[in-house]
């Protein structure tokens, strides 16, 4: 299985989530992550499965992540696996203002993708982190529910 992650981080812990889930996936998959600045998109029909994570501004992607969905073109994704997940601060501001994988998730779905596991949020202590105990393990097992579903 082929599979590519892209991600944004301004302060790291959307990486460190990131770095789990590579992990996690690596040793069933080809995997290959670029952060979102880098990250072209070209060769999307050759992968399998595609997973997008932000950390969550206001209530959405950051600027980085919105210009690779843009960039990605009406069904291009048809038939690929996809998941998406952010880093937030709490359920109060993420309740008010919306989440990250929510909005990573529907632009995935409208261009063709396949969600194959709910959008999930990781979550830190403040603004710069460092991430709540336990969020690594739930990355963990979260990637764990990806690989069964892409089998
Ligand atoms: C400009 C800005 C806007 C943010 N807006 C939200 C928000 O709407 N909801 C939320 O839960 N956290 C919000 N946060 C907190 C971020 O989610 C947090 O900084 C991020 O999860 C840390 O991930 P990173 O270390 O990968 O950058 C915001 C942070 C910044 C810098």
């Amino acid at each position: 299985m082929k599979a590519l992650i892209v991600y944004d981080s301004v302060y790291g812990n959307t990486e460190k989530v990131t770095r789990a889930i590579y992990d996690t996936i690596v040793p069933s998959c080809d995997v290959k992550v670029l952060r979102a600045s880098e990250a072209h998109l070209s060769g999307l029909g050759s992968i399998d499965l595609l997973i997008v994570g932000s950390p969550t501004h206001e209530g959405r992607a950051t600027p980085a992540i919105q210009n690779v969905l843009n960039k990605v073109t009406q069904l291009s994704l048809n038939g690929i696996n996809v998941a998406a997940f952010d880093t937030r601060i709490q359920v109060k501001l993420t309740r008010a203002f919306g989440n990250a994988a929510g909005h990573i998730a529907g632009q995935l779905t409208d261009k063709g993708g396949v969600l194959i596991v709910r959008p999930e949020g990781f979550f830190v202590a403040g603004t710069k982190g460092p991430l709540n105990a336990g969020e690594l393990e739930r990355a963990v097992a979260w990637a764990n529910r990806i690989l069964e579903k892409a089998k």
